[in-house]
């Protein structure tokens, strides 16, 4: 199959792309590099010995979006590419609602022109806003996501939603991400934030290698087991070969999915299993609650068990393991 990939450079999309690759399917990458750097190409060619064609290209641009269409045969298309910082989007929301609604807008239309009608979404678990219940499974339905990006997020699905009504040859998979952390083993390719990390396994990471003093650990008087926040972290290959498996079982319709591990783990659980596998220091002091942020949520997995056949596979040891594996790689 060939399969374009949005925002194929970034943390995500590098991943799937391995996956993808070894699956023997053709990649096509378009990113912008807004948030990736170019020497990621040439790490996943590294990866998995193969070439993939590239386009540096804006989706906001559509001539130029249109040009990768004109040129390529495409079978599917999987759309990572956005902007993703929670906090930045409170603060620019204008910027997150035109970045990530007219890029999609933008690709379904010259899909749609094209007859291209397989599409998988990132989503996200924000968009279950605050449901009153700690294991989500997909047919709560849609929330009031707590951001302007989990906004979008929402929009997008709903728009997915609409298109089909209109056209019921789409088939639309909607994946809703957890926690995604880690790395790939080869520690070639991660994730990258810019300036200081607001998610915990980045600042964890920061922390270790000494690049930042003290991680401040946000609420230790939740009612959870020992108090801080529970969350479902997802390592990153087990998510895009999630992706894989999503293109593999497509049909008809719009089609959601939870990828999650299906367990909770605490703010205290993963530092302490960073610091035992990897055998090194991570300071913290516990400080107050950070504004918005809910006790404890985790997946429910079990309909992308049942009908992707999927699972995750990896630990939370591993995911402590390549994430600091790719820190080290990276210094
Ligand atoms: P990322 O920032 O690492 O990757 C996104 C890529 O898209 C970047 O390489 C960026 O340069 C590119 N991009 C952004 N806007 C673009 C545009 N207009 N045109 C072309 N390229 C553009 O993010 P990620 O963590 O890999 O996330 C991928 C997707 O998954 C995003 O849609 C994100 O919202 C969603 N998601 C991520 C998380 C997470 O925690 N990482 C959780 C839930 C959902
Ligand atoms: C956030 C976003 C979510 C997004 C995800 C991954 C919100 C409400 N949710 O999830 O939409 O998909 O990031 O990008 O913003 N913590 C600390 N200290 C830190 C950082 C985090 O104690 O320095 C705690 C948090 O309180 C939370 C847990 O660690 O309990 C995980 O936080 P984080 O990694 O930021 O992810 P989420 O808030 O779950």
């Amino acid at each position: 199959m060939k399969i374009l990939v949005t925002g194929g450079l970034g943390f995500i999309g590098s991943h799937t792309v391995v996956e993808l690759a070894k699956e023997n399917n053709e990649v096509i990458i378009i990113d912008n590099l807004y948030n990736s750097k170019i020497d990621v190409l040439e790490n996943l060619e590294k990866i998995t010995g193969k070439n993939f064609k590239f386009y540096e290209c804006d989706l906001k641009n559509k001539e130029e979006l249109e040009k990768v269409f004109k040129e390529n045969e495409i079978d599917s298309v999987i759309h990572f590419a956005g902007y993703k910082a929670v906090g930045e989007s409170v603060k620019k929301p204008l910027m997150y609602y035109s970045n990530n609604l007219v890029s999609t807008m933008n690709l379904l239309e010259i899909m749609d022109k094209y007859g291209i009608k397989k599409f998988v979404f990132s989503s996200s678990a924000t968009v279950y806003g605050n449901p009153g219940i700690v294991k989500y499974t997909e047919d709560l339905g849609r929330g009031q996501a707590s951001s302007p990006y989990g906004t979008t997020k929402c929009i997008i699905e709903k728009m997915l939603e609409d298109l089909y009504f209109s056209d019921n040859t789409w088939n639309i998979s909607i994946l809703r991400y957890f926690n995604p952390v880690g790395a790939h083993e080869s520690g070639l390719i991660g994730e990258e934030p810019n300036g200081i990390p607001n998610n915990l396994m980045p600042y964890i990471m920061k922390v270790a290698s000494g690049k930042l003093e003290m991680l401040s650990v946000f609420g230790n008087d939740y009612p959870t087991p020992d108090g801080t926040g529970i969350r479902d972290y997802i390592h990153v290959v087990d998510l895009a070969k999630g992706h894989v498996k999503a293109l593999e079982k497509m049909k008809e319709g719009v089609n959601y999915y939870n990828l999650g591990s299906g367990k909770g783990v605490s703010v205290l659980e993963l530092v302490n299993t960073f610091e035992k596998v990897n055998n090194v220091k991570v300071n913290y002091k516990v400080v107050g609650r950070r504004d918005g942020d809910l006790a404890e949520y985790y997946a429910d997995p079990s309909k992308a068990l049942n009908e992707l056949n999927w699972k995750t596979e990896k630990t939370l040891e591993d995911i402590c393991r390549d994430s600091w594996n790719y820190e080290k790689n990276n210094k």
